[in-house]
């Protein structure tokens, strides 16, 4: 499946590194990293998170966290525009491919059964969804990981509204096998403020990423590789970095790619985040616990 798979990626995909633009590189030569070969500690791929999974060896990454593009599901049930995505459904043995993501739950379910094969034994992931793609894709989740709890991430300030005025989304927190958390002390709720006037529209805080990391990787772990299928403008890339940890991901959007590579080289090169430069937090309202790591 890997060499079918492989083919595919050649003739289709055109997959990069984080640093080498147009350099064309398989996710399968990228893991595991070797150290003192790998000068980037976080690479991104143009690619479809279908594809970009089934191009990583089983039993590769440390840590899954990510944010999908919902949408198909939302226009199903006209709660707003939404942007339709794809179609997998008629995927065969032949291993033929759609362009985008399209979250019916059919396709959903590949995509939690490619990120549990690519997720090592006795890990986590944990997936962002609003109220509506929660109350229909949420429920699948529990037929390929064991469900331990919903996260809620209070944003702190109101944003719009379909009836009541939105301030909440929701992370499902899961394991594949049995893992602790890295630390006892850890509430359910996270308020960390919505970024404002974002370059990249879905642009979620650095923060709500590391909460998520330092929730998982114990000090002991060395060599953590996270993976976030859905970057966009690398958020979750910039908190795995923050918390000395390896970054692998994809988007299907070449201006995501653009925008995560300059993020992530910047970062690397200047320690700053182009995209974020102020805290998202209020320190009377959240512990920023992840610093603690
Ligand atoms: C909600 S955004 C992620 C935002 C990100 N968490 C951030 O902080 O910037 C979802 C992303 O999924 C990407 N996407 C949509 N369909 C995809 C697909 N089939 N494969 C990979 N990425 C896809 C979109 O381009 C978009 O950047």
């Amino acid at each position: 499946m890997l060499a079918q798979t492989s083919k595919l990626l050649v003739v289709r995909w055109p997959i990069y590194t984080a640093s080498v633009a147009k350099k064309r590189v398989e996710p399968q030569q990228v893991l595991p990293f070797k150290p003192g070969k790998n000068q980037e500690n976080a690479k991104v791929f143009l690619s479809d998170v279908i594809v970009f999974l089934k191009g990583l060896p089983n039993e590769s990454v440390d840590l899954i966290i990510t944010d999908p593009a919902y949408s198909g599901m939302n226009q199903h049930l006209k709660l707003g525009k939404g942007r339709i995505v794809g179609d997998y459904k008629n995927k065969g043995d032949d291993g033929r491919w759609f362009e985008e993501f399209h979250d019916t739950p059919e396709n959903y379910e590949i995509f939690l059964a490619e990120a549990k094969r690519v997720l090592k034994n006795d890990s986590h992931i944990f997936l962002m969804f609003d109220s509506y793609s929660m109350l229909t894709l949420g429920p699948l989740v529990r037929e390929h990981f064991n469900l331990k709890n919903v996260i809620v991430w209070d944003k702190v300030n109101l944003g719009m509204g379909h009836y009541f005025r939105r301030q909440s989304e929701f992370v499902l927190f899961a394991c594949k096998g049995k893992r602790p958390l890295s630390r006892r002390d850890i509430s359910d709720v996270w308020r960390i403020k919505r970024i404002h006037n974002a370059k990249y529209p879905t642009q979620k805080p650095v923060e709500l990423f590391e909460a998520m990391i330092a929730s998982s990787k114990k000090k002991s772990d060395k060599k953590f590789v996270v993976c976030d299928p859905f970057v966009g403008s690398g958020s979750s890339a910039i908190a795995a970095l923050r918390q000395n940890c390896q970054f692998i991901g994809s988007d299907i959007s070449q201006e995501a790619i653009d925008c995560s590579r300059e993020r992530i080289e910047h970062f690397e090169n200047y320690g700053e985040d182009i995209l974020q430069p102020k805290k998202a937090t209020v320190p009377e309202l959240q512990k920023p616990f992840w610093e603690d790591n």
